[in-house]
C-alpha cells in the first residue's frame, strides 16, 4: 500500500490524476494539498472527497513546516508535485508569482521531504516525483529532432524558466542530499478538468458563447498533444517502475499546428449541435445555434511574445523501458473533450467566472467577456 501526497490535486492534471489513481488503487492513501488558487476546483476531485476516498488540506506547498507535519502525520512516502503555476501568459504577466511557487515552492517540499523522510527515506522506499514540462527545452526550428531527456534546457517564457529552475532543485537535492527523485516532462496535455485560460478549453467554450477564438500570429506553432488520461497512465508507470534518479520524457506524438486543433475542434462543435438539436436551445449565443460555422468565429490576433514556434517530444525512452504507448488519438480525444464540455456545463460556468472574467478582459480586450 502507497502512501502519496498529491501537490496541485485540484488542478487539471492533479485532479485526473487523483481520479485515476483512486481508481487503480484503492487501496493507497491519497492526501491532495492544494492552495486552491484561481486554477484550482474542488470541484474536479469532490466526489473522491466524498466518497472518503482522498483527503483533502487545503495549503501551500512553499509552507515547509506545515508540509513536513502533513508528510509525517500521514506517513506519507511518495509525493506527487504537480502544484505550479502553469499558464505562459500569465507568466508575461507576473513572473514573480511563478518563481514564487514553481522554484521557492519547489525547494520548499524538497526539504519538507528532507525532514520528514530522514535517514528512514531509503529504507521506506520514499520517492518525490516532480511534473515538469517540455517546455524546459526551448522552441524547436521545422525539421528539427524531437526533444529527447538528454536535449540541453533552454527555457524562453517565465513559465518554463522557472520550471528548468525547479527540474534543476530535484536533481541537486538528489546528488547533494540523496533524495530519492524522478521527474518527467511531458507535452501539452488536453481534456476534463482544465481551466479555461488554455488554447483548447478556452475555444470550446467561446464557441457555446459566440465569441471569437483568439489564434495568436498565424496559428502555425505546433505542439505535441497528449490526452491527459495518457500522462496519468505515464505517471503511474514512473511511479510504480521507475529507478530513482531518472528523467522521463512523455508526449502524445501528435505534432499539430494550433489552427489545425482548433478547426477540429469546431468541426466535433458543429458537428454536435447538428447531431443534437436541444443544444441550439442550451446554447443559442453559439455560432452553430444562428447557422454560423464554428470556424466563423476564428481571429488572428497578437502574438504571444516570445511565442515558441514547435514542441515535439520524443518519448522512446518510457516506451523502450516501461512500455508506455500514448493510446488515446488525437481526433478520438478531442471529441470526448467537447462531450466532456457539454455535459459539464456547472462545472466551467463555476470556474469562469470570478476571476478569469478580469483575467480575460485583460488579455482579450476588446472582445466580449465571458
Ligand atoms: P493547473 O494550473 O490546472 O493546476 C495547478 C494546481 O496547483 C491548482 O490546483 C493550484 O491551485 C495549485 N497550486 C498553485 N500554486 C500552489 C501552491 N503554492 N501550493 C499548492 N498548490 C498550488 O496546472 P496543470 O495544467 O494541471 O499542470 C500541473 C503540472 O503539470 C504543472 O506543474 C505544470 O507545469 C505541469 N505540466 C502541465 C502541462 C499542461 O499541458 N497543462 C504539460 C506539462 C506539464
Ligand atoms: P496554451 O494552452 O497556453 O499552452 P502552452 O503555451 O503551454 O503551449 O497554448 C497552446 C498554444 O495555443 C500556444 O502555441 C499558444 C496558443 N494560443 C492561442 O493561439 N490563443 C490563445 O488564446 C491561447 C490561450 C493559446
Amino acid at each position: 500500500m502507497r502512501r502519496l501526497l498529491v501537490t496541485g490535486g485540484a488542478g487539471f492534471i492533479g485532479a485526473n490524476f487523483c481520479h485515476h489513481w483512486c481508481a487503480a488503487h484503492p487501496e493507497d492513501r491519497i492526501v491532495v494539498l492544494d492552495a486552491l488558487t484561481y486554477a484550482g476546483n474542488l470541484a474536479s476531485i469532490a466526489p473522491l472527497i466524498e466518497a472518503g476516498k482522498l483527503r483533502f488540506v487545503r495549503g501551500d506547498i512553499g509552507e515547509r513546516a506545515q508540509v513536513a507535519t502533513l508528510l509525517a502525520e500521514e506517513s506519507l512516502g511518495t509525493i506527487v508535485n504537480f502544484a505550479a503555476e502553469s499558464h505562459v501568459d500569465r507568466s508575461l504577466e507576473d513572473p514573480a508569482q511563478f518563481l514564487r511557487t514553481n522554484v521557492l515552492g519547489t525547494q520548499a517540499l524538497l526539504d519538507a521531504a528532507r525532514t520528514a523522510w530522514g535517514a528512514e527515506a531509503h529504507r521506506r522506499g520514499c520517492r518525490f516525483h516532480h511534473v515538469s514540462t517540455d517546455e524546459v527545452y526551448g522552441s524547436l526550428a521545422p525539421g528539427a529532432a524531437a526533444f529527447t531527456e538528454s536535449t540541453p534546457y533552454a527555457p524562453n517564457s517565465p513559465y518554463a524558466a522557472s520550471k528548468a529552475a525547479a527540474d534543476h532543485l530535484v536533481r541537486a537535492w538528489a546528488h547533494s542530499f540523496g533524495l530519492s527523485v524522478t521527474i518527467s516532462n511531458c507535452s501539452n496535455n488536453y481534456g476534463p478538468f482544465q481551466f479555461p485560460e488554455k488554447l483548447l478549453p478556452l475555444c470550446i467554450l467561446n464557441i457555446l458563447e459566440g465569441r471569437p477564438l483568439p489564434i495568436y500570429g498565424d496559428g502555425l506553432q505546433v505542439r505535441d498533444w497528449l490526452h491527459v488520461s495518457d500522462h496519468c497512465r505515464a505517471l503511474e508507470l514512473i511511479l510504480t517502475r521507475s529507478a530513482p534518479g531518472e528523467t522521463w520524457n512523455i508526449g502524445g506524438s501528435t505534432q499539430e499546428p494550433n489552427l489545425a486543433v482548433v478547426g477540429t475542434v469546431c468541426d466535433l462543435v458543429d458537428h454536435a449541435f447538428a447531431a443534437e438539436p436541444a443544444l441550439a436551445a442550451r446554447f443559442p449565443r453559439s455560432a452553430p445555434a444562428q447557422g454560423r460555422s464554428a470556424r466563423s468565429l476564428i481571429e488572428h490576433v497578437r502574438d504571444r511574445p516570445g511565442h515558441d514556434r514547435r514542441y515535439a517530444v520524443d518519448s522512446g525512452k518510457i516506451a523502450r523501458l516501461l512500455g508506455f504507448r500514448a493510446a488515446t488519438p488525437l481526433q478520438a480525444g478531442l471529441g470526448a473533450t467537447v462531450r466532456w464540455y457539454l455535459d459539464n456545463e456547472a462545472w466551467w460556468r463555476a470556474v469562469a467566472s470570478g476571476e478569469y472574467r478580469q483575467w480575460y478582459a485583460r488579455q482579450y480586450p476588446g472582445t466580449r467577456g465571458t
